[in-house]
């Protein structure tokens, strides 16, 4: 999204700053067009938005308009999920520390994905509470795909033989899908291992078909050229990881019988479609090093500001602007690695804006209290997706 200085002023004046802007036009597009590339090839795909990514509701109930499902991993992402009109069984409950909520949704007809043996212990106490109802629930299984680190999540492959038979010996409990994800491999390699290795197992362990197989997330979506960049050549676009992903499972469940496949995309659907606004409080030299202060902090814009150079455009307020050369741009904590980016060389001058591009994910959701409330977040409509926080708000749980 690029900004010119009368719109940034105009949400400045109403919003205050610093401030995100949603491109809702645009993010809906892109929606649109990545569940196309998947059920053009396997009609059964569905969308299971990672909540934990980015929860604003209003953003959540557009996907839910859509016909998206809603992935989470805690009972306060089921909640909102259920606030934003989800009914349980279009909702995919994840994560190694589920809460209380668990019973009622798997009850509801939810698709609760069980991380390990003492939660699935406790399913089976529910199911022997309960001999009346019926239990069905999913396994996360912990697969290798060459990712090359062992992850912490899920059920391992090899004691899935133990799964299965514990859950076999209570009569009311039935496992009805499977499920895995892998951070950090967003290969086109990488998706074509986790589709073999799952279809593999779940043509062992479900010889009827399973009613669902979710494979997670952990693919790159559209992103600025500048970002694009430093995550090497050619990158995957959605046709290659759909062909990698949705074909094999096309080609497994040709017949009548077709489970829902879903992957779980966050930072895919929503990173490029959102932008954070900043002004420039002060640009200093200390040391022969250059410092540009703003408004913002790096808990604005999320951890990938500390792996990689957001796109980030500058626009001039103040006409006073001076050529700087490799300079950090700092935030307002009073933490000495509170740094947005690393490396600034152009024009600026303190009441000039900067734009960092590509911050949906894990950005408004991961900003602590810390020294400031968060700011608003604005719709490209024109709507308020998340007023500004208030003192009272930050404080009012401390007695
Ligand atoms: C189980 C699960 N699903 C989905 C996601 C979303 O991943 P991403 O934001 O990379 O799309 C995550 C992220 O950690 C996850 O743990």
């Amino acid at each position: 999204m690029q900004f010119d200085l009368q719109s940034i002023e105009e949400n400045i004046r109403r919003y205050g700053s610093p401030l995100y802007v949603f491109d809702e036009e645009a993010f809906l597009e892109n929606y649109r067009r990545f569940e196309r590339t998947f059920q053009g090839i396997y009609g059964s795909y569905r969308i299971s938005y990672s909540y934990k990514t980015n929860y604003a509701p209003y953003i959540c109930r557009l996907i839910r308009q859509e016909g998206g499902y809603a992935e989470v991993v805690s009972d306060m992402e089921l909640a909102i999920a259920r606030k934003c009109g989800n009914p349980d069984d279009h909702i995919v409950y994840n994560g190694p520390c589920k809460g209380e909520a668990l019973e009622s949704f798997i009850l509801n007809g939810g698709m609760a994905n069980v991380d390990n043996f003492e939660e699935l212990e406790r399913i089976l106490a529910f199911a022997g509470a309960h001999p009346d109802r019926t239990y069905r629930f999913g396994l996360r299984v912990n697969i290798d795909i060459g990712q090359g680190f062992i992850s912490r999540f899920g059920i391992d492959e090899a004691d899935l033989p133990a799964a299965f038979a514990k859950v076999a010996e209570t009569e009311n409990a039935q496992v009805i899908g499977l499920h895995c994800h892998i951070g950090r491999s967003r290969t086109e390699q990488a998706w074509r291992n986790r589709a073999e290795i799952m279809l593999e197992l779940v043509k062992r362990y479900f010889p009827e078909g399973p009613e669902y197989l979710s494979l997670g997330s952990g693919m790159f979506g559209e992103m600025d050229g500048r970002l694009a960049e430093q995550f090497g050549k050619d990158l995957p676009d959605y046709e290659a990881y759909a062909r990698a992903v949705a074909e094999p499972v096309a080609a497994q469940y040709a017949g009548e019988k077709k489970p829902v496949l879903f992957t779980e995309p966050g930072t895919t659907l929503i990173n490029k479609y959102i932008s954070f606004i900043t002004k420039v409080v002060s640009v200093k030299h200390i040391k022969g090093k250059t410092f540009i202060t703003v408004d913002g902090s790096k808990h604005n814009i999320g951890e990938i500001c500390e792996l990689k150079q957001l796109p980030v455009q500058t626009v001039h307020a103040s006409g006073a602007a001076k050529a700087v050369e490799n300079a950090d741009i700092v935030g307002y904590t009073c933490l000495e690695h509170d740094v947005l980016y690393r490396g600034y060389t152009g024009q600026i001058a303190a009441g000039d804006y900067l734009v960092f591009g590509n911050v949906g994910g894990y950005s408004n959701v991961s900003k602590p209290p810390f020294i400031k409330p968060n700011c608003c977040m604005v719709s490209s409509t024109g709507a308020v997706i998340k007023r500004a926080e208030s003192v009272e708000e930050v404080i009012c749980t401390y007695e």
